[in-house]
């Protein structure tokens, strides 16, 4: 654990000048390329299926970052929060927010250890975070805790698989003719096999429900040729957010998403 954790740079959510609202940044794509297939999935799931109210309701995103789905979850209707160990990314949420007249709590935290007494949360989202954190179980565990009994968790997460190490490690990060992330940004190692996320799931007391994969909306020759040119520097991130997206899928070799319901029965945690 520790090994592959000393390999990941998670720096990028540290840094003093603003990585996550501005157009032209990688963290960018996770507005224009992500929300709107995992945003649109968990609105079905939570309103069309579970026929949650968010109104009343309360939501926390563990590991909000910039506060880019944590926006959507506000829009939702939700009471929501956010927590992050990063204060510089909280301190471009916090001020984005308010431009969005929105209101979000947000506190710093990690997932190992969150600040929140136990049944507090009727949802919790957990997106794009499980493969950055030093310790999985405790992470779950912790959701675990502080959910209400009947809760739901919201996630979602990069498969380890030959697909994802070709396509989210080495064109993504390492083959520089078309990566567009920084070369440690996620660790081939710590993605997670959907059955291990399962597993670990109904180790502390959820009913898993569902896996959804998602998958590009272009083909691969079209995607490798558009991130050549943001490579080149003919386009920006804005540029590509705006052609490439994900959609959802049948696929999960390399994302999927997800939702448990925490069990009633207290007892058995
Ligand atoms: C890819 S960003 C995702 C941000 C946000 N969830 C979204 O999807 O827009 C990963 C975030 O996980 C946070 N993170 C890293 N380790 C964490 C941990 N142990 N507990 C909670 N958050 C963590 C980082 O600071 C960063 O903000």
């Amino acid at each position: 654990m520790r090994q592959n954790f000393n390999r990941i740079d998670n720096s990028i959510y540290h840094l003093e000048n603003d990585q996550w609202w501005q157009p032209d940044s990688v963290l960018y794509l996770l507005k224009t390329s992500m929300n709107p297939v995992r945003v649109g999935y968990f609105a079905k799931k939570l309103f069309n299926q579970l026929k949650i109210v968010p109104q009343g309701s309360a939501a926390l995103e563990v590991g909000c970052g910039g506060g880019i789905l944590c926006e959507e979850i506000a829009r939702m209707g939700f009471d929501t929060t956010g927590i992050d160990p990063s204060a510089q990314s909280l301190h471009f949420a916090v001020r984005h927010a308010k431009t969005s007249g929105l209101e979000i709590r947000y506190e710093k935290g990690t997932g190992e250890a969150l600040p929140f007494p136990e049944n507090t949360y009727d949802v919790i989202f957990c997106c794009d975070v499980l493969e950055h954190v030093y310790d999985l179980p405790s992470v779950i565990s912790e959701i675990s805790r502080v959910l209400k009994p009947g809760g739901v968790l919201c996630y979602d997460t990069i498969n380890r698989t030959f697909i994802s190490k070709m396509i989210a490690i080495n064109v993504a990060q390492r083959w520089k003719r078309w990566a567009f992330m920084p070369p440690n940004l996620h660790v081939w190692e710590m993605f997670i096999k959907p059955e291990e996320l399962k597993a670990l799931l109904k180790l502390n007391n959820f009913e898993w429900r569902e896996h959804q994969g998602t998958e590009p909306n272009l083909c691969y020759p079209q995607i490798l040729y558009y991130l050549r040119k943001r490579a080149k520097g003919e386009w920006t991130y804005e540029d590509l957010g705006e052609k490439l997206l994900l959609v959802e899928s049948t696929d999960m070799n390399i994302m999927y998403m997800g939702f448990a319901i925490k069990n009633n029965d207290v007892a058995a945690i």
